[in-house]
């Protein structure tokens, strides 16, 4: 099976592999950060332990059959967030990035470090040609992150996601390998 190795973000902080023992905390951070997921996230409305449990059971499973990996968010030892892909196609070679970090973290960059790494991983490591991320059309600080990594807005999902008992439009973004990565600010506006 693939070695995946902890992907540092900022002193202190790492995105690395679920573990089975993890599921405590991840149910606490998801509960102590229910109102500021669930408005993104329909699956934190109601997430429990026995929720956790499942979901890092798929997640072992994931990484077994070779269908991509999800990660902790770890700062300081505890879990604030999570980042990975949902599946692989490996036919098409192409995947999904979903994403969620704790109220009180965002705003220092730890996720757009997090995708940076996954897209590394996923042009270099299993030479996928597309990864998309697909964002609720109201969800500024999410569409931030891919329009931030250079991302290209490809279309509109019309009613794609189901919040809160409402169909939400959702924007699809995505990074080709040939695109990736982009230039440094530096090199792109050509100045010494
Ligand atoms: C979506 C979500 C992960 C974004 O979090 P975030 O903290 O804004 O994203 P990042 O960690 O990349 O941080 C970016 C912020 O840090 C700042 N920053 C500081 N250092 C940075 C660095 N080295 N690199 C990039 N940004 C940096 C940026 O300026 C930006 O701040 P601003 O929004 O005030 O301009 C978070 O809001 C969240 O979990 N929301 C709820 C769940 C959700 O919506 N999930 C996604 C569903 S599609």
């Amino acid at each position: 099976m693939e070695k995946i190795e902890p992907l540092p973000l900022a002193p202190g902080a790492v995105l690395r592999l679920f573990k089975a023992s993890d599921a405590g905390e991840l149910t606490e951070t998801i509960a102590a950060n229910r109102e500021h997921l669930a408005r993104w996230l329909p699956f934190a409305e109601s997430h429990g332990f026995e929720d956790s449990v499942a979901y890092l059971e798929r997640k072992r499973a994931q990484i077994e059959a070779n269908d991509g990996f999800e990660g902790a968010i770890v700062l300081d030892g505890q879990i604030v967030g999570a980042a990975g892909f949902h599946a692989v196609d490996w036919l098409n070679r192409s995947s999904s990035i979903g994403y969620w970090l704790a109220a009180d973290v965002v705003g220092r960059g730890l996720m757009s470090g997090a995708v940076r790494g996954l897209l590394d991983h996923a042009f270099g490591a299993w030479e996928l040609n597309r990864v998309i991320i697909e964002v609720v059309v109201d969800n500024a600080r999410s569409r931030a992150i891919p329009a931030r990594l250079g991302f290209r807005e490809e279309a509109l999902l019309r009613e794609a996601k189901l919040i809160r008992g409402s169909y939400e439009d959702a924007v699809l973004y995505a990074m080709l390998a040939s695109d990736w990565p982009p230039p440094s600010p530096r090199e792109a506006t050509g100045s010494a």
